[in-house]
């Protein structure tokens, strides 16, 4: 026979919600020896926590939601897996949704969250900021919510990103300093906020080097080995000497496009990633990029969002930015020209 609640509550002549209370650790005005006799009937029958029991009494699942772009894109299981093992650490369940960028899937997977009752939501948004579905779903629910890696610019909500421009700058420079100057960019999808920081470090890089920034060789990518493949064609025809992809994705696109025009990485063209995802070390030459540590991104969204969860509703905004490592493997070598 399964104990329940009740049971445990007619053994110790005590209400439900006393022993309710004494479950979740809320019992600062129960005496001690009810305290103490409730958990002794507790542990005699082994008795565990239905969770939805449980949550129709604290209104909590000890659930949280988190939402991402694109889970073909090696990047985001790093981020996944330190969100969830955090979340686990302190007893919570992770429901993952991947939406693709396809809105009517975000509505959906929001609403199955409201659902399940999550006790709060983690967020990378796909394209271009928060979308109006997402914008309309906060303003009917007072659910706690962190963005996670792209933020939302002037937004009233926590959020944990590498800084960016920074790393732009990082990435443009070490390039200047092997001699190049005539550097392609290939960015990713010109709405998303990360993009446009990155940008912008590629461009102080060139400003402090008195390198003009040239139009031509800036292509816009969708972070995808496609696009990084497209525009490297294009970049390769314009003779540049170097290329820096606003993700690794992309660049594996360059080095296809190299090889097809016979270009030799890092001889006749550098080449620098961003994301440091684990399959780097299977091109050859290996790719030098830009570490996010974007397993720790996860564990800070968690602690970020816990805070808000058992904190106050008018939690003060909090933004966690991660130092960013410029990684110098072998697709990068001195411009000889
Ligand atoms: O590779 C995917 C890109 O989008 C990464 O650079 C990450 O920052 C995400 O926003």
């Amino acid at each position: 026979m399964t104990i329940t609640i009740k049971d445990i509550a007619k053994e110790a002549n005590v209400s439900i919600a006393t022993v309710s209370r004494v479950i979740n650790n809320k019992d600062e005005s129960i005496r001690k020896d009810t305290k103490e006799r409730i958990k002794t009937i507790i542990r005699k029958h082994n008795y565990q926590p239905n969770r939805i029991a449980r949550s129709m009494i604290t209104k909590k699942t000890a659930t949280l939601g988190l939402i991402i772009p694109d889970i073909q894109n090696p990047f985001f299981p790093e981020l996944v897996r330190g969100v969830e093992d955090f979340a686990n650490e302190n007893e919570y369940s992770v429901i993952l949704c991947n939406t693709d960028g396809d809105l009517n899937r975000e509505r959906k997977y929001l609403d199955l969250m409201k659902e399940k009752n999550v006790d709060g939501i983690i967020y990378t948004y796909a394209f271009a900021e928060l979308s109006k579905p997402l914008k309309g779903f906060l303003e009917e629910n007072n659910i706690p919510m962190v963005l996670l890696d792209r933020a939302e610019p002037n937004s009233k909500m926590s959020g944990v990103y590498v800084d960016n421009e920074k790393a732009g700058y990082m990435a443009t420079k070490h390039l200047i300093s092997l001699n190049h100057k005539k550097i392609g960019c290939i960015t990713g999808p010109e709405h998303i906020e990360n993009s446009k920081e990155r940008f912008s470090g590629y461009y102080q890089a060139l400003k402090e080097a008195n390198i003009p920034l040239d139009k031509e060789i800036i292509f816009t990518g969708d972070y995808q080995m496609k696009g990084g493949y497209k525009a490297a064609k294009g970049l390769i025809k314009k003779e540049v000497t170097a290329i820096f992809t606003f993700n690794d994705l992309m660049a594996f696109g360059v080095y296809q496009a190299a090889a097809e025009l016979g270009r030799k990485i890092p001889d006749d063209l550098s080449v620098i990633g961003f994301d440091n995802i684990k399959y780097n070390h299977l091109l050859v030459p290996k790719l030098t990029t830009i570490e996010q540590s974007s397993y720790k991104m996860g564990e800070n969204a968690v602690e970020l969002l816990l805070k808000q969860i058992k904190g106050t509703p008018e939690q003060e905004k909090e933004t966690i930015i991660i130092e960013p490592l410029l990684m110098i493997n072998e697709s990068t070598s001195q411009n000889k020209l």
